[in-house]
């Protein structure tokens, strides 16, 4: 029987990237799924923790097998801000286009444009815990390009490629992108235990 696991996260971006990264290979069951409909907290200091925090916090309430992703982008020339932050960089409302503009403006003068997204992604198996990291190299461009994906990926080019993660089709970004490095991890591990 295909083994189920519930996806920690109210994000349906989230929830259709791991879906097509991971095909049949798992069944994923979304917070809507298990009617689910509570904000979850995520006040970690950590990428890791929150990832964490968010996996224990549905495993609390569903009793059920769980994961959870936390992701960051990190910004060399700022100091790998926003990092953990990054949902919140321009203000309390998880405005993805406050936020890009914020990066843009604060790397306004910079030449060093290096960035990379982290993603942590928590697993609650079995009464046990593990953790899984993704990371993908790349740049931030100047201006917002392309209108696919979400949060920062309008303005992040993967090193290797010209493209935004929003100017490329899904399957490319769920290919290459720090996600699919954390997914394939926790596939391969679930591989070794069942
Ligand atoms: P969280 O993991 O949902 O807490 O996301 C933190 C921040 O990173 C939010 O602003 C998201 O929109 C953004 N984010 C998460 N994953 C991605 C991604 O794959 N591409 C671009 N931005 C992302």
């Amino acid at each position: 029987m295909m083994k189920t696991l519930i996806f920690a996260t109210h994000n349906l971006h989230k929830i259709s990237e791991v879906r097509e990264i991971l095909g049949q290979d798992l069944k994923i069951l979304s917070l809507e799924d298990i009617h689910c409909e509570k904000d979850i907290p995520e006040t970690s200091r950590t990428i890791a923790g929150n990832a964490l925090q968010k996996a224990r916090y549905v495993h609390k309430i569903s009793g059920l097998n769980c994961f959870a992703d936390d992701t960051g982008l990190e910004v060399s020339a700022l100091n790998n801000a926003p990092g953990v932050l990054s949902a919140r960089y321009a203000g309390k409302e998880k405005d993805s286009a406050a936020n890009i503009q914020k990066i843009l403006a604060a790397l306004h003068y910079k030449t060093n444009r290096r960035a990379q997204f982290r993603t942590v992604i928590a697993l609650i198996i079995d009464g046990k815990e593990k953790l899984f990291e993704g990371t993908v190299q790349g740049t931030i461009t100047t201006s917002s390009r392309g209108v696919s994906g979400f949060g920062y990926d309008p303005i992040f080019i993967p090193d290797g490629y010209s493209e935004t993660f929003s100017e490329m089709s899904a399957s490319l970004k769920n290919k290459i992108s720090h996600r699919a490095v954390a997914i394939r991890l926790l596939t391969e591990y679930l591989s070794e235990i069942r």
